[in-house]
């Protein structure tokens, strides 16, 4: 089968598992799993931050993120559209009792005016924002360009706020810039990116920043119940990740551009400014029933996920290949 749901469900290559079945391993609770510390040494000295920690999820190490930067009672600033916001549970309220500023505008993103526009004055009425959440790529398959960050983080450095930036397809989202990560990351604070989406690892993500932020982010990941033993196991996938999957990023972007030109051929609305990286958004036709689509698309080897939103997304990633391309226009053209 040929799984188009999402960049997440890529298994681990032979390569991969050899380097799992090979990792030395201590308990990292301890501090003294090697794989996890070679990793994150190894995502410090990538990113340029002072240090790093191996996290189980995108989720978690935004969350330890909003819970190190913050204060019980504080604002933080995002776009409404942002993973934190939608996807994660409401978690910032629960586990950091803050108040998300949330903004709406037609980009779908923060500029350097959403800053200014949203400054709160200091006064006893409101909230104090803290800390602003940022977004690249977003969650919509888009990539915003390093001008915007750069103004955006400027900005928001100059009015005292921390910046935590939320890179969980960091990779992706350089290549699609056509820039390095560092430039990319600019004058972040923090950062948390995946291993497990498009680098095809099966666990884990990173959360980086200083040596200040990334000790109370692990105090926290021990609070909530993401202080593992043997990690290094799974350290070891993502370590292999990072060095063997990042250049090969741009096949999956050529591929979700092939797929972006078949349906477009074959009469469907997509987003096509939408396709930055790995992922496209369309809309079935007025007379197709979404659910009977899906099925029928199984009869051709094709595992697809329905609308979000009011959109289709197809992703492509280390799983899909030339052949699944394949099989999906040989779907297309059966309907
Ligand atoms: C932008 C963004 N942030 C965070 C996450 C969360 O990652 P995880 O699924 O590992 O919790 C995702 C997941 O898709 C994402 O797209």
């Amino acid at each position: 089968m040929f799984d188009f749901r999402s960049d997440t469900v890529t298994r681990p290559t032979q390569g991969m598992k050899e380097a799992m079945m090979n990792a030395h391993v201590g308990d990292d609770v301890y501090g003294d799993d090697p794989s996890v510390n070679a990793l994150e040494r190894y995502v410090a000295h990538l990113t340029g931050f002072e240090d790093a920690l191996f996290v189980v999820s995108g989720t978690m190490g935004n969350q330890l993120a909003i819970m190190s930067h913050t204060h019980k009672g504080e604002s933080v600033l995002m776009h409404k559209h942002v993973h934190i916001n939608r996807y994660e549970v409401g978690a910032i309220s629960l586990l950091s009792s803050v108040y998300p500023k949330l903004v709406e505008n037609k980009v779908g993103y923060l500029r350097k005016e959403d800053i200014i526009q949203n400054f709160t004055p200091d006064n006893i009425h409101f909230p104090k924002i803290t800390t602003v959440v940022l977004e690249n790529a977003l969650s919509d398959g888009r990539v915003v360009d390093i001008s915007t960050m750069k103004d955006v983080m400027e900005l928001a450095h100059e009015y005292g706020y921390k910046i935590h930036m939320d890179g969980a397809r960091l990779f992706n989202a350089a290549i699609a810039l056509n820039t390095d990560i560092r430039t990319l990351i600019g004058q972040a604070d923090s950062c948390m990116f995946c291993l497990s989406k498009g680098l095809g690892a099966p666990v884990g993500s990173m959360l980086c920043g200083s040596k200040a932020f990334i000790a109370q982010a692990r105090r926290y990941r021990k609070m909530l119940g993401g202080g593992l033993r043997q990690a290094g196991y799974l350290a070891a996938a993502g370590h292999y990740a990072l060095e063997h999957h990042i250049h090969r990023l741009k096949e999956d972007h050529e591929r979700a551009q092939k797929i972006t030109d078949m349906l477009v051929s074959f009469g469907y609305e997509v987003l096509t400014h939408h396709r930055d990286i790995n992922m496209v958004f369309f809309k079935l036709k007025p007379h197709q029933d979404e659910q009977t689509w899906i099925q029928k698309a199984k009869a051709f080897n094709l595992i697809l996920s329905g609308s979000s939103y009011g959109w289709m997304r197809i992703v492509t990633h280390l799983d899909i290949s030339d052949e699944a391309l394949m099989h999906l226009q040989m779907f297309l053209a059966s309907l």
